[in-house]
């Protein structure tokens, strides 16, 4: 079975000197690819920048933008059988992208941004039966109603929900603590933990039901 998990930040680039992004550090979807190597898996990780080591056994993709991701994502998309979007991508990058340094004195005190794709609703839009795909939903309030919303907007099998409010779960730490959404409306609410563990028992989850 083919799995193919995203990771980590996406750096959108003012400069060569100066990006927009995110706290994402990587652990969720790192633990993740460890626990579907472990679980006998073929697992490809789409990895932003992050300060962790391959998993081993797991083929890994670096890129930096969410233009890239969106690329190494689409390309192996048609062989997974079970797709994870756990990267914290950016929905913005500046309009522009200046090959120099800008100078301080020169630069404009306000930034023109676009919309970057949103690579896991066009991955919804091309799911074939038999393929499960998975999103997350980071949020800081009202986080079931978003989680379900982005379950259905996205056409999504799974969504996992998760608090990124607080400092001790979430983006840097090792911890986590999150629910998982079906489509067909089931939850599963798992217990603070270490995301190692974590990933361990909902990539089980996940397993069984694909
Ligand atoms: N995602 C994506 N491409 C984007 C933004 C998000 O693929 N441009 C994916 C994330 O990897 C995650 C899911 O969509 O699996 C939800 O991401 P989240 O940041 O929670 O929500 P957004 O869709 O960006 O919506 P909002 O920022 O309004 O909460």
């Amino acid at each position: 079975m083919n799995c193919l998990i995203s990771a980590g930040p996406t750096r959108e680039w003012i400069d060569p000197v100066r990006f927009l992004s995110n706290p994402s550090s990587g652990k969720m979807g790192y633990a993740l690819a460890r626990a579907a190597v472990d679980r006998g898996m073929q697992v490809t990780l789409v990895s932003g920048p992050t300060a962790l080591k391959a998993p081993a056994g797991a083929e890994v993709l670096y890129v930096e933008t969410a233009r890239e991701m969106q690329e190494a994502m689409s390309q192996r998309f048609a062989k997974a059988d079970l797709i994870i979007m756990a990267a914290a991508v950016s929905d913005h990058r500046p309009e522009t992208r200046s090959k120099q340094k800008q100078k301080k004195e020169q630069m404009r005190m306000t930034l023109d941004l676009v919309a970057n794709p949103d690579i896991l609703m066009e991955l919804g839009k091309q799911k074939k039966n038999g393929q499960t795909l998975v999103g997350f939903a980071a949020e800081t309030e009202n986080l079931l109603p978003n989680a379900r919303r982005k379950l259905r907007e996205k056409n999504l099998d799974w969504i996992v929900a998760n608090d990124v409010s607080e400092k001790d779960r979430g983006f840097q730490s090792d911890f986590n603590k999150i629910s998982l959404l079906s489509k067909e409306q089931n939850e599963m609410d798992f217990e603070y933990q270490e995301k190692n563990s974590l990933a361990r028992k909902y990539t089980s989850m996940l397993l069984l039901a694909t």
